[in-house]
């Protein structure tokens, strides 16, 4: 009988304590010499001839966890099931890319000359285009920019429209969501947040001095002081409101001070950091590693906040903790995912950015023969399609050490992941 030797890297964690990841299940697993000097033995002959070799029974034993706990199996293994097809469920939409601020790192503040907003005619051809193609369908509608109240006027209008497809049975009870940077909120807002059961993300990027440097008004004044005001208002109101927080790589050994000053002052179940990338090529701009590192770290502050982490590590351990390899960089599960439709109404098969490149339509297989070997594929998901077309690189080496030294950080914290470790 034909026994495959799933494709596996051995860790050792600060206790010395060894773990087997395999790299075709996502299951790690502490494991002792014994079961890998076995897996090496499988690797050049036949199971039954090492089934012969072995004599005692503890090798028996080892040799019976090694199916157990399926590092070897019966079915031969591929590392990759691309996704050919996209259907975008999620539509985050830039009804302008104008905005009120001059923020250090943002696309509209280095643009400022050729900013577009959306017209009524494109915002209701995008809702018709999304009820079409998600008939019976949970939708998820993001408004974002620029900066999106800008054109709550809008925002009106398309909500109004969507949930006249929800009566008309054509689409499930859509989601809304909204980005902003928490400057221009009138108590219309509010009301029409909490009527529509919006969730609002506001951008913070630290304490007042941090945040006053990196998210100012366009007349360089700081903003903190009014998002801060506007942000409790919204949240006693009863909105629900969460903080995104974008790292600026000069503050990156600071995120973890960063993260507990808005945990301890801005109430909310759940935290959000954006991954800073460049706006050209969508690379990361953070080292990859210690990006990982610090992530960990801020993992492990929300949590003792009580309030859960959306990063870039989220469907990493969202896919590591289910056994579930992710088809695509940008999914947990399937071909589902967020396009970004710019101001003309164009669909990008990228949730950052819209450029010709990258459009929905332009569909390439992610996968690269280098990651093949990379252990850390399958939860991974790939090299990023758009920053390969943008960049025309074969992958983003930040992001390849993120992704690398999740496992190594995942081994040394296992008791943030308590119901994952009872699997383990
Ligand atoms: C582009 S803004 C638009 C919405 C709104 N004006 C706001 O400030 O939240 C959305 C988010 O993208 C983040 N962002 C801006 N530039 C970024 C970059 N280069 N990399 C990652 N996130 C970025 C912002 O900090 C903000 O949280």
């Amino acid at each position: 009988m034909k026994k495959y030797v799933y494709p596996y890297k051995v860790f050792t964690d600060r206790e010395g304590q060894k773990f087997h990841f395999n790299a075709y299940k996502l299951l790690l697993t502490a494991v002792d010499d014994a079961h890998l000097d076995l897996l090496k033995n499988l690797e050049s002959l036949d199971y039954e001839r090492v089934q012969e070799l072995i004599t005692d029974d503890e090798q028996k034993q080892c040799l019976q966890d090694l199916s157990e706990f399926e590092m070897i199996g019966d079915e031969p293994y591929i590392l990759q099931a691309d996704a050919t097809a996209f259907t975008p469920t999620s539509y985050r939409i830039v009804l302008t890319e104008q905005c009120n601020l001059a923020c250090v790192e943002c696309f509209a503040t280095k643009n400022v000359n050729c900013l577009k907003t959306m017209d009524e005619e494109t915002l209701f051809k995008v809702l018709d285009y999304s009820f079409e193609h998600n008939r019976d369908k949970t939708v998820q509608y993001c408004f974002f920019g620029g900066e999106p109240l800008i054109k709550f006027d809008l925002i009106k209008q398309a909500v109004e429209r969507i949930e006249g497809a929800e009566s008309s049975n054509i689409i499930k009870k859509p989601i809304f969501l909204i980005t902003t940077n928490g400057t221009i909120i009138t108590d219309e807002m509010i009301d029409f947040f909490v009527e529509h059961n919006f969730r609002v993300g506001v951008s913070v990027d630290g304490p007042k001095q941090i945040h006053d440097k990196l998210r100012p008004y366009k007349n360089a004044k700081g903003t903190f002081d009014d998002v801060k005001a506007n942000y409790i208002k919204m949240y006693n109101r009863g909105v629900d409101i969460h903080v995104l927080i974008t790292p600026n790589p000069d503050y990156l050994d600071d995120l973890p001070n960063i993260a507990e000053y808005i945990l301890k002052n801005f109430p909310m179940k759940e935290l959000t950091i954006n991954t800073p990338f460049k706006y050209d090529t969508l690379q990361w701009s953070v080292d990859g590693e210690k990006y990982a590192n610090i992530l960990f770290e801020v993992y492990k502050l929300a949590g003792e906040y009580g309030v859960m982490l959306d990063s870039a590590l989220s469907a990493v351990l969202g896919s590591i903790s289910n056994g579930i390899r992710r088809r695509t960089p940008c999914s947990i599960l399937g071909d589902e995912f967020m396009t970004l439709v710019n101001p003309q109404g164009k669909m990008s098969r990228c949730a950052q950015k819209y450029d010709d490149k990258i459009a929905l339509q332009t569909l390439e297989k992610n996968s690269t023969d280098s990651c093949k070997n990379c252990f850390a594929y399958g939860f991974c998901g790939g090299v990023c399609p758009a920053y390969k077309a943008l960049s025309n690189k074969p992958h983003d080496s930040n992001k390849c050490k993120f992704m690398q030294a999740v496992i190594p950080n995942l081994i040394n914290n296992l008791h943030l992941f308590e119901e994952t470790a009872d699997d383990i």
